[in-house]
């Protein structure tokens, strides 16, 4: 299916005139910011910040100490500045695999319990989506500023931006296959390119979001993992160090951006 819809893109890109494809373009865009009124995101932000503030897990602890990177407990523009190195992990982590950290330090909460869920559907949810929601709306209208400073966060991002022009699997792309250019479309989806600030910066600052056709707020590791499926590779690992590359490289090629999320999309 996607296949053809690949195979089929030459066509739709430059077989149509340009003022059909401005047209269609505006339209999207108008049913695109008619959803952003009342966007149920709202729900799981809600959720969030209540999972933040319980006292659960084995500890009966809540996450209020945790340390985003800007010491306890600091929500309030933590996300702009993810991912980043954190000593005590001596690691590189995004908000996602910061927060199974913290479960599991704070709350003593075990991996698999805190992390098997992401990528689920329906009733399989997990709280790490109500707590993305709840943390990155702390970011809202903050500007983007992720550091390479840090040796470790600037290896991540070359193994991202490595990872990012790799190509493989039965089709032989690489993400940049499909988000390398401009104006290219799947269906009705454009296709940010995200080789370029601007497309970067649309495509990152605007994750997670809920998303209307799953009834589900998804967060930044699952659109990575979706787009491995649209590429035909193997699962990604959730948190796993690959998924954090490609975050770092995508978060940094955003600065300079307000974040504006959780979004909504179709
Ligand atoms: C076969 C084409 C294809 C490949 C390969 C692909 N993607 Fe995507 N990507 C898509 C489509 C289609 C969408 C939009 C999906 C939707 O809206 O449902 C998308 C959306 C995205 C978005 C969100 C953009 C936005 O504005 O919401 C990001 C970020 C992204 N992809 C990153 C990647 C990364 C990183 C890779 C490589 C690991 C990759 N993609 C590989 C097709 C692809």
């Amino acid at each position: 299916m996607h296949r053809l819809w690949v195979a089929a893109l030459p066509t739709l890109l430059w077989g149509c005139g340009a003022w059909a494809q401005d047209k269609t373009l505006d339209e999207i865009a108008r049913y695109r910011a008619q959803l952003q009124d009342g966007n149920p995101a709202e729900l799981w932000e809600a959720r969030g910040e209540d999972v933040w503030k319980q006292k659960r897990g084995p500890k009966k602890a809540s996450l209020e100490q945790c340390d985003l990177g800007k010491g306890p407990g600091v929500v309030k523009g933590a996300y702009a500045e993810l991912p980043r190195y954190f000593a005590d992990a001596g690691r590189v982590m995004d908000l996602e695999s910061r927060l199974v950290h913290c479960m599991g330090t704070r709350q003593g909460i075990p991996h698999a319990e805190a992390a098997g869920r992401v990528f689920g559907s329906g009733s399989k949810r997990s709280d790490i989506e109500a707590l993305t929601a709840w943390i990155t709306s702390e970011s809202k209208g903050v500007v983007m500023n992720v550091s390479l400073d840090h040796p470790q966060v600037k290896q991540a991002y070359n193994l991202g931006e490595k990872m990012f022009f790799f190509r493989g699997g039965p089709h032989d792309f690489a993400c940049a296959t499909c988000h390398g250019e401009s104006g290219k479309r799947i269906r009705l989806q454009d296709l940010p390119n995200l080789t370029e600030k601007k497309g970067a910066q649309l495509g990152y600052t605007t994750w997670p979001a809920y998303r209307v056709s799953q009834g589900e707020l998804r967060t930044f590791q699952w659109r990575l993992n979706d787009c491995f499926r649209q590429q035909r590779f193997p699962d990604l690992v959730f948190g796993s160090e690959l998924s954090i590359a490609l975050t770092t490289y995508l978060a940094y090629n955003a600065n300079g951006a307000a974040f504006n999320a959780p979004a909504i999309k179709r």
